[in-house]
């Protein structure tokens, strides 16, 4: 192929930019044009699409976020909008699109694969909850930050004995919440995956008081069945058997928006140089994704409506560390 194009899509996620500058980079090292779209699949339907070249991409591997701008587009959800997001690329005479992104971007990538325009995913989000990749861009990342904050509210707990619930993201999945729970030191996790009664979690403090830690620790994943606020008030209403003082921090976007780690900058780069060796050479339909070490493709079908399972052993093993 001679010219292909990038977008990034979805929730941004540490590393995309290093991701983009590869792709970009490589793209023009195989001989092709390469043309960036901005806000994702929206940019897209609104055609905002423009060459790229190799000084483009400059001083940007070690920023966070994504200097091309992501978006949740609804219109390119319907057959309508993707015949025109395909009709705009195909008027610029691109031939292939690559598209950094977790697992509502690869769908899309998916849809217009089938439409019969040539697409290849690389795997990006936070959430790691993308089937065909062990480890996601942006992970390591967010689970650092994450990281950062738990041990600074360790410290504080101590000083005072008390106990923090502290939410992480993830959407529906509680890989950086069982995750942050093993590298912070967690009394417990929270994770959809596991149910855990909020009668449970009053145990499981009111022990560790007894056994006289300091402090209590509970990481709760955002999409956890009892969400962050409620074990709090409940946890509240039962201090007098909990023991601790309990306060609630929620993360949020602060986990998205860091200075990539340099996992992340070389996990986005390895993957992106194949993602554009692979477009370029005419494969399409996969994603890209990181495999035993390796920089694989897996069909879309493999990939797209697949749920990625998390590895039970850990969250045992998380517990069997909390005594
Ligand atoms: O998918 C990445 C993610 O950060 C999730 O962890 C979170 O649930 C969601 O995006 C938040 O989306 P938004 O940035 O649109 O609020």
């Amino acid at each position: 192929m001679k010219k292909i194009a990038v977008l990034t899509s979805g929730g941004d996620a540490p590393g995309m930019n290093a991701a983009i500058r590869a792709v970009v980079r490589t793209g023009i090292g195989l001989g092709a044009q390469v043309y960036g779209v901005r806000q994702g699949y929206q940019g897209l339907i609104e055609d905002l699409i423009q060459p790229m070249g190799a000084r483009d991409v400059g001083g940007i591997i070690q920023v966070g976020g994504t200097v091309l701008g992501s978006a949740r587009s609804k219109d390119f959800m319907t057959p309508e909008g993707r015949e025109k997001a395909k009709a705009h690329l195909e008027g610029h005479g691109i031939e292939g699109l690559v598209v950094i992104g977790g697992n509502g971007s690869q769908t899309g990538a998916k849809a217009l694969d089938d439409l019969g325009f040539p697409v290849v995913g690389i795997a990006s989000t936070i959430d790691n909850d993308l089937a065909g990749s062990e480890i996601t861009i942006g992970v390591d990342t967010a689970l650092n930050i994450a990281l950062e904050a738990i041990d600074r509210l360790k410290v504080t707990a101590s000083s005072h004995h008390r106990a923090f619930l502290v939410e992480v993201m993830g959407r529906d999945c509680g890989y950086l919440a069982l995750m942050a729970g093993i590298a912070g030191g967690a009394e417990a996790v929270v994770i959809p995956e596991v149910e855990t009664k909020p009668e449970t979690l009053v145990e499981i403090l009111s022990e560790a008081w007894a056994r006289g830690k300091s402090n209590g620790l509970i990481v709760v994943a955002e999409g956890a069945s009892d969400d962050c606020n409620s074990l709090y008030t409940y946890l509240k209403s039962r201090s007098e058997e909990v023991g601790y003082d309990i306060r609630m921090t929620i993360l949020g976007h602060v986990q998205r928006g860091g200075v990539p780690t340099a996992f992340d900058r070389l996990l986005a780069t390895r993957l992106a140089s194949e993602a554009a060796r692979q477009i370029v050479s005419g494969n399409h339909g996969v994603l890209v994704g990181w495999n035993k070490s390796k920089a694989t493709c897996t069909p879309y079908e493999e990939v797209v409506g697949v749920h990625k399972p998390l590895d039970m052993r850990l969250f045992e093993m998380a517990d069997i560390l909390a005594q």
